[in-house]
């Protein structure tokens, strides 16, 4: 058995983007590297954690000591968040696609010769955060959400919390001139029942670190 203030606690940790589907060879993406959702998962195993990491395909490799879940698309990494269910805690940190393609084709899509470009159509992904945070039976005792936001951060995130109904929010300024996007350091706001709090910036890492602290002291 391991030690440490989250010995015995599960919690599960979603990272990375999602990849949706257009065709079998094709696909929507977004920049994420999950660089954030990694150092997280890594903090809270360090602190004794049992951790379910559920990550899409991510730039950077996952940590050690993690029980890892590899999904490609919003669809998957739902199921996979459900089924790694029950939770003390779930941090949810992954840049899930809000829409997939509605008309994936079965095959690879061709040029037919007419000049003619194909419609790709969206359809809304499940919320996953919110569909966590809302569950009736078997919630997680704590559910965090992220928000990165280009302006008013704080007021934009505490609506966000409000409206996925989640515990806590951790939210970030990612508007151009930052290098928070890709970068090795994040400046956030944790949003909680208690109010805003703006940590210093400092690195992925240690952002981590610290809310790995507190995420044990409100398990404690
Ligand atoms: O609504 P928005 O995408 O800005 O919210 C960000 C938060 O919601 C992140 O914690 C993200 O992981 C989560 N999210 C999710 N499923 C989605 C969209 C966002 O879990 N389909």
């Amino acid at each position: 058995l391991g030690a440490g203030p989250l010995a015995g606690r599960h919690v599960v940790v979603t990272s990375g983007p999602t990849h949706e589907p257009i065709d079998p060879v094709r696909y929507i993406a977004n920049r994420s590297s999950g660089a954030q959702g990694t150092a997280i998962a890594a903090a809270l195993a360090a602190l004794g954690a049992r951790v379910s990491f559920v990550t899409g395909p991510a730039s950077v490799a996952p940590p050690q000591g993690v029980e890892v879940l590899r999904v490609e698309t919003a669809q998957q990494m739902m199921a996979a968040v459900e089924a790694a269910l029950p939770a003390d805690a779930a941090v949810f940190a992954a840049a899930v696609a809000d829409w997939r393609v509605a008309n994936a084709a079965g095959r690879k899509m061709k040029k037919d010769g007419s000049g003619r470009a194909p419609a790709l159509e969206f359809t809304e992904n499940p919320d996953i955060l919110a569909r966590i945070s809302k569950m009736r039976d078997g919630r997680p005792k704590l559910v965090v959400g992220f928000a990165a936001e280009t302006d008013d951060v704080v007021a934009h995130a505490t609506a966000k919390r409000a409206r996925k109904g989640c515990d806590w929010i951790v939210a970030n300024d990612v508007s151009a001139g930052t290098g928070i996007m890709g970068g090795a350091e994040n400046a956030v706001t944790l949003i909680s029942d208690g109010g805003a709090e703006t940590w210093p910036r400092m690195a992925k890492d240690a952002v981590a670190r610290r809310l790995a602290d507190r995420i044990a002291e409100a398990l404690a």
